[in-house]
Formats: structure tokens, C-alpha cells, sequence
């Protein structure tokens, strides 16, 4: 049977969840006029939430490098293969990308990172007036392509359930469903 063995498909959907929900987190709290506790409890659960996107993504890179995931079907066109892997190593990219441009931001802008409140992350940087502005834009950005790339990962995976029926989605579903490639 080709699927993702259960390790791989635990870190895909704990990772899923927690980029959707750090990306949302983001969007509220940015939208919050003035300071207030809850904007500023905000920036710290969406600071904690990145740090452990970044944890995880750790854990997923070294299982993605000591494994290979599972070949396609025969009848896969080339031409998709190589766009699924081509995007997906542009994930891996950005889940990296995405959290540390968000770290160095936070100490550019002089507040270094207490995970959970417990403990401070080392500070590779000080507080930086002129690079903070640039972290900003670089962050945004990032998280919008991410945002992107991720909305066409989401719509590959459904037309692959819906309209193909392939069997492509399923390799990354926990569940033995009968649309599974033999
Ligand atoms: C509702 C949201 C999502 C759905 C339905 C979904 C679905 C899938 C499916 C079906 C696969 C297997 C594809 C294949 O075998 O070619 C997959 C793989 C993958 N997904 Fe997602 N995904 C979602 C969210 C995300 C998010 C938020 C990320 C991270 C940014 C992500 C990153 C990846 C990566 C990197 C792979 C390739 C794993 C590998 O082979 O190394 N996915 N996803």
C-alpha cells in the first residue's frame, strides 16, 4: 500500500494545524488598534506557535531525509510529479523561512522570546531600528507566499480526491479508505 507511514502523516497534520492557525493568529492580532492585554497576549501565543511550527518542522525535515516518501502511482503524468515534488520541497523551505524571519523581527524589534514563558530563546541579535522595518516586510511576505503556495497544495490535494480519485489524498489520511492506490 504507498501512504505516508504514521509518524509522517502525525507531523503533516500537527504541522497544518499549527501554520493555519499561526497565519490566522497573525492576521487578528496585527488588526487590533492600539496595545492592549489581549493584542499583547496575542503576540505571544502567535510567537510560541512559531517557535513550535519550527520544532516540528525540525522533526519532519530529519524524517523526510531518512525516508523516502511513497512512490506515486505508475500512471502519474511526469509533469505532476515534478510540480508535487517541486512544491512541496518549497514548503519544507518556507516553514523554515516563515518562522525565523519572525524571531529575528521580534529581537530586531527589541523583544527577545520567552517560549511559553519558560524558556528565553538565545538572542543571535540585538534590538536593530533600521533592519526592523526590512524583517517586517520580509515576514509578511513570506507568510503570504507561504499562504499562497499552501492554498494550491490544499486545491492539488482535493482535485485529487474529487475529481481524479487517485488515491493521492488518502496516502496522507490516517484512516485505510477503499480509494487507496493498491
Ligand atoms: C488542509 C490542508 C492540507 C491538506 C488537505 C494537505 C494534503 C496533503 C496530501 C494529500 C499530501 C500527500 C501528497 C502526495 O503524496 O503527493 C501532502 C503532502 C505534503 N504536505 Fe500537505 N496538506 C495540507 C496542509 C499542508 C500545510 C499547511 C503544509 C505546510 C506548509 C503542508 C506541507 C506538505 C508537504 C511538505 C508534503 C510532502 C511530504 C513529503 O513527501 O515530504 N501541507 N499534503
Amino acid at each position: 500500500m504507498r501512504r505516508y507511514t504514521l509518524p509522517a502523516i502525525v507531523l503533516h497534520w500537527l504541522i497544518a494545524i499549527a501554520i493555519i492557525g499561526t497565519f490566522t493568529l497573525g492576521l487578528v492580532m496585527t488588526d487590533i488598534p492600539g496595545i492592549t492585554p489581549t493584542k499583547l497576549r496575542y503576540y505571544n501565543w502567535h510567537k510560541w506557535a512559531g517557535v513550535t511550527v519550527l520544532l516540528l518542522a525540525t522533526l519532519r525535515l530529519l524524517w523526510r531525509l531518512a525516508n523516502h516518501p511513497p512512490q506515486y502511482a505508475d500512471e502519474m503524468p511526469a509533469w505532476q510529479r515534478g510540480a508535487a515534488h517541486g512544491l512541496h520541497w518549497l514548503l519544507y523551505i518556507l516553514m523554515f523561512a516563515v518562522p525565523l524571519s519572525g524571531y529575528f523581527y521580534s529581537l530586531a524589534a527589541g523583544f527577545p522570546i520567552v517560549y511559553f514563558g519558560l524558556f528565553e530563546l538565545p538572542s543571535l541579535m540585538g534590538p536593530d531600528p533600521a533592519l526592523k522595518p526590512v524583517l517586517l516586510g520580509v515576514h509578511y511576505w513570506l507568510n503570504m507566499l507561504l499562504a499562497a503556495l499552501v492554498g494550491l497544495h490544499v486545491l492539488a490535494a482535493f482535485k485529487h480526491l474529487l475529481i481524479d480519485r487517485d488515491g493521492v489524498m488518502q496516502r496522507m489520511l490516517p484512516i485505510s479508505t477503499p480509494k487507496e492506490n493498491p
